[in-house]
């Protein structure tokens, strides 16, 4: 199944379907609303914000071979690391390895940019996330707090792409 899907990075924003990827976000992350205190910011997400990211950021699409965008994940130029976020697979295809690929495509593009790292945040309850980022190469590097909250919330997650 994978072989048919195409991993993309759209220069302009005419070639981004916004509203696709503002559905998938919200598909995606649906399972995590009973689980995740406080709640993903992905749940808020809007056309416009993903518009205002494209004009910063780095987007890759995965694309299957009807057409349909099927997965994303962002790159975000931090210095001498780049960070990656909004990875999300429609739920209706998931374990396809679309978020393998997606991934792997992030860390080929910030290696090629001498980034030291691929840095990510995630919540420290979807410890399913956390073991498929070690299975990519990441390890936790550090623990962050939400606002109003006196507990780790999140790990801060990294890649070394100096050694891979
Ligand atoms: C996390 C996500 C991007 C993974 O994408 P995917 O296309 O389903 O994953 P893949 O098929 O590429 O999986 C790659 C490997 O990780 C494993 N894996 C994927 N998701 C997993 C999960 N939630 N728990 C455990 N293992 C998982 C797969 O079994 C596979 O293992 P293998 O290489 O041994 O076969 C996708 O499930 C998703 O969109 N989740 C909701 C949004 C989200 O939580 N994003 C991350 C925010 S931190």
């Amino acid at each position: 199944m994978t072989s048919s899907i195409q991993i993309t990075v759209p220069q302009v924003p005419e070639n981004v379907p916004f509203e696709r990827l503002v559905e998938i976000l919200l598909a995606a992350f649906a399972f995590q609303d009973d689980i995740v205190d406080p709640p993903s910011s992905a749940k808020s997400v809007t056309v416009s914000e993903l518009q205002w990211r494209f004009a910063r950021d780095t987007l890759f699409l995965a694309t299957d071979d009807h057409g349909m965008v099927v997965g994303q994940v962002w790159i975000e130029d931090v210095g001498k690391d780049a960070y990656l976020y909004k990875l999300s697979v429609d739920p209706a295809i998931k374990g396809a390895g679309i978020g393998k690929s997606l991934v792997e495509a992030a860390c080929d593009f910030a290696r090629k940019r001498d980034k030291e790292k691929v840095r990510l945040h995630v919540r420290v309850e979807l410890v399913d996330n956390i073991a498929f980022f070690r299975s990519r190469g990441f390890e936790i590097a550090g623990e962050g707090v939400h606002d109003g909250y006196d507990r780790t919330t999140f790990w801060k997650m990294a890649r070394d792409l100096t050694v891979s």
